[in-house]
């Protein structure tokens, strides 16, 4: 596996392989790697000839008040497992090398409408941070294919909307959730809790296909399994954020009988805040 630091190395990598027809997969993370991650390499290495994962903790997607930098950095054994999961090239850009005028003078990309909801209303700005790397990262590897984990589902409709909206002829993959044996979703954030928390978070998952169970049978009010939803997590002791069911498509409230809906957590647990979200095909 090739390691590269400076976007205009890969620029050049890039040039030569795109010469060769290959086909490019871009695998974007902020490191801190887990088996979720690797799965998405895996997809990406089904799909392409050459794998390019980049490893980059983008400061402009977190709040002043958020984890950015006690974020997990943990950069030799994401190369130990990059190389292991059949990556070929793996970028690690500095900051000044993504952002070269500065975090505040940077060119943003922000995507309108979706980041207005959910996760857009409780990290502000979060989703432009998201969408104006996400955007670099296009420009600079002009992958085939990108892979995202539909973990970061609000995430993943940012990007397939900057995606189409900007004429990017890029692909954009949607990885299934891997989950801890409890069903808790795999988080580089999951490292911040105690034992006996990351069992207690376990109930995000049950609540999630208890909402999909109800929702299914058709007997109970969409404002009522919400309403139950949360009081499931307060009384294991979290303090949600959220617990909805929304349309797929956009995450607008779903009409009666709308047949593509996901169901959205957001839960804190002491100082550590998770997402969690299940798919309902009715
Ligand atoms: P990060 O949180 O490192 O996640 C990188 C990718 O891994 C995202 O597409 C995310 O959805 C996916 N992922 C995380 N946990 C997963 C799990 N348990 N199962 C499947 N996929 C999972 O998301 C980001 O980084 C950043 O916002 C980024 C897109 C890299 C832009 O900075």
């Amino acid at each position: 596996m090739q390691i590269i630091q400076r976007s205009q190395d890969l620029h050049a990598l890039v040039g030569d392989l795109l010469g060769q027809r290959r086909r490019i997969a871009l695998v974007p993370t902020m490191g801190n790697l887990h088996a979720g991650h690797h799965s998405l390499v895996a997809l990406a290495r089904a799909q392409a000839d050459v794998v390019v994962a980049s490893v980059f903790v983008n400061p402009t997607q977190f709040g002043p008040n958020e984890d950015f930098a006690r974020y997990p950095r943990t950069p030799q054994a994401d190369v130990a497992g990059l190389e292991a999961s059949g990556c070929d090239v793996l970028f690690m850009p500095p900051v000044e090398d993504v952002y070269p005028y500065g975090i505040e003078r940077s060119v943003r990309v922000s995507v309108p409408e979706l980041p207005e909801v959910l996760e857009g209303v409780i990290r502000p700005g979060h989703f432009d941070g998201v969408a104006t790397v996400v955007a670099k990262l296009f420009n600079l590897v002009r992958p085939h294919l990108a892979v995202f984990g539909q973990k970061d589902y609000q995430q993943l409709l940012v990007i397939r909307r900057m995606t189409r909206d900007l004429g990017y002829p890029i692909e954009i993959l949607a990885a299934p959730i891997v989950r801890e044996p409890n069903g808790l979703a795999m988080s580089s954030r999951n490292q911040y809790l105690s034992a006996d928390e990351r069992v207690r978070v376990g109930i995000i998952h049950l609540t999630l296909l208890w909402m999909a169970a109800q929702t299914q049978s058709k007997g109970a009010s969409r404002a009522d399994i919400e309403e139950e939803a949360l009081a499931r997590l307060r009384d294991a002791g979290l303090v949600p954020d959220y617990a909805v069911l929304r349309r797929a498509d956009d995450l607008l409230e779903p009409a009666e009988g709308e047949r593509h809906q996901v169901a959205l957590i957001a839960a804190r647990l002491g100082a550590t805040r998770l997402i969690d979200n299940f798919l309902l095909d009715l």
